[in-house]
């Protein structure tokens, strides 16, 4: 058979991320994909060139991969932006009894089932998502999975609702049993935050997440009250930071949410240790705490990427968390580029969670995961266009993408 018969030619805009100050973009170019992988991408005459006779797809607008979205709650996605507050008072009143509901399998797959279609609807192909603490809803979510999740079980000891706590794994033989069962490329050990956490519970989340080399996912350090709070709890600790560092919980397989109430002792530490930091912006906006200090992100050369936190975070839409990482952090007189953005809201969060070989942005090799956006803006116009994709409502901005590409095929949200 004829090789050139399974290659598909996308003509479009490409907008290609680099890294945090660099991305190319080729306002007539050929993205060349081949059984779901992408071969080269170019200028059109130049690609065109090598493929005379294959058939190209016209594309009106501007290709960009497909955003990952390094936090967020699947379960929380039906709440997103509904309630406000506090962070613990928020997480009692409202967020545990949601989850709550879902011990109740045939709730999970519909719920799944949305979450991954609003997703792609708004852009997003991939990502790392808390589950509640239920195994069967977590399972459900890894079977209907579209685009490329990696999911895990929350981990939930103490400080919490029995009907929560009674259902999670957090015992050695319950989790090692987990871990046993599901797919490792798409499981992320989850334990809650501290405060849900005795250190013994911390210490097996982390002991099985290692010797199975499994991505683990926590939270960090998002509000004073929890800072306080974990104190309290841990008064043997040095720090919030140090409650995971002590137990050996922190590595370059690990993705902390938040990190915005940290001490330069902390900091030193993340960078230490190869953390990854999933900065929320838009989250920490609509529960009323800190701004992200990216200044020191930036001092201390720790490596972090955008992220939804649905369902504090107001939408899954990662041009929605672009909007408030612009709006918050030019606000308090911090430069901010479109370079970075395109960057941390893509590759960045495929290099966290080990996907940056496969995905991430266009490269011959790896997945043709992208996305459509309109216009096909001039070069100097480039940086202004892509702040111009990220206004409107939240509801606009959800539906701001034309389509949605997975290996090449476009999707049906
Ligand atoms: N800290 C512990 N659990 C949660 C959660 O579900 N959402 C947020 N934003 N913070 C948390
Ligand atoms: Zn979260």
């Amino acid at each position: 058979m004829n090789s050139t018969r399974t290659i598909t030619l996308f003509r479009a805009g490409l907008l290609n991320p680099i890294d945090s100050d660099t991305w190319v973009y080729i306002r007539d170019g050929i993205c060349a994909v081949s059984k779901g992988r992408i071969i080269q991408c170019g200028p059109t005459n130049k690609i065109y060139r090598q493929f005379p006779n294959i058939e190209v797809i016209s594309l009106d607008g501007t290709i960009m991969p497909g955003f990952t979205d390094l936090h967020c709650h699947w379960v929380q996605h039906d709440v997103q932006g509904v309630y406000s507050g506090e962070l613990l008072d928020w997480l009692q009143n409202y967020i545990w009894p949601e989850e709550r509901r879902f011990i109740n399998e045939s709730l999970a797959r519909e719920r799944a089932k949305a979450f991954y279609s609003d997703m792609l609807r708004a852009g997003t192909v991939m990502g790392l998502s808390f589950s509640s603490v239920h195994v069967g809803a977590t399972k459900i979510a890894l079977s209907e999975m579209r685009g490329d999740w990696i999911i895990g079980n929350a981990l939930m000891a103490v400080n919490a609702p029995n009907y929560l706590t009674s259902h999670s794994c957090h015992r050695y033989d319950d989790l090692r049993s987990v871990v046993d069962d599901v797919d490792g490329s798409h499981y992320a050990v989850t334990p809650r935050f501290a405060p849900n956490l005795r250190a013994v519970d911390l210490r097996i989340a982390a002991e099985i997440a290692s010797s199975r080399s499994l991505l683990l996912q926590t939270h960090l350090a998002e509000s004073k009250a929890e800072v306080r709070w974990v104190k309290e709890l841990f008064p043997e600790a040095k720090n919030y930071t140090d409650v995971y560092d002590r137990i050996g919980l922190l590595g370059s397989r690990t993705v902390l949410a938040h990190c915005v109430e940290l001490d330069e002792t902390e900091w030193i530490c993340l960078a230490k240790r190869r953390a990854w930091v999933a900065h929320c912006p838009s989250s920490n906006e609509a529960l009323y705490n800190s701004r992200m200090p990216l200044e020191r992100l930036r001092q201390f050369h720790v490596s972090w990427a955008l992220a939804s936190d649905i369902g504090a975070g107001p939408s899954h839409s990662m041009l929605h968390v672009l909007q408030r990482f612009f709006a918050i952090h030019e606000a308090a007189g911090v430069r901010v580029t479109s370079e970075e953005g395109l960057y941390r809201s893509t590759l960045a969060g495929a290099q966290a969670i080990g996907r940056d070989k496969v995905a991430g942005n266009f490269m011959p090799g790896k997945r043709a995961d992208f996305v459509l956006m309109p216009g096909r803006p001039r070069q100097n116009e480039l940086s202004g266009w892509f702040r111009d994709l990220c206004v409107g409502t939240i509801a606009e901005l959800e539906h701001r993408p034309l389509g949605t590409w997975l290996g090449g095929m476009q999707i049906e949200p």
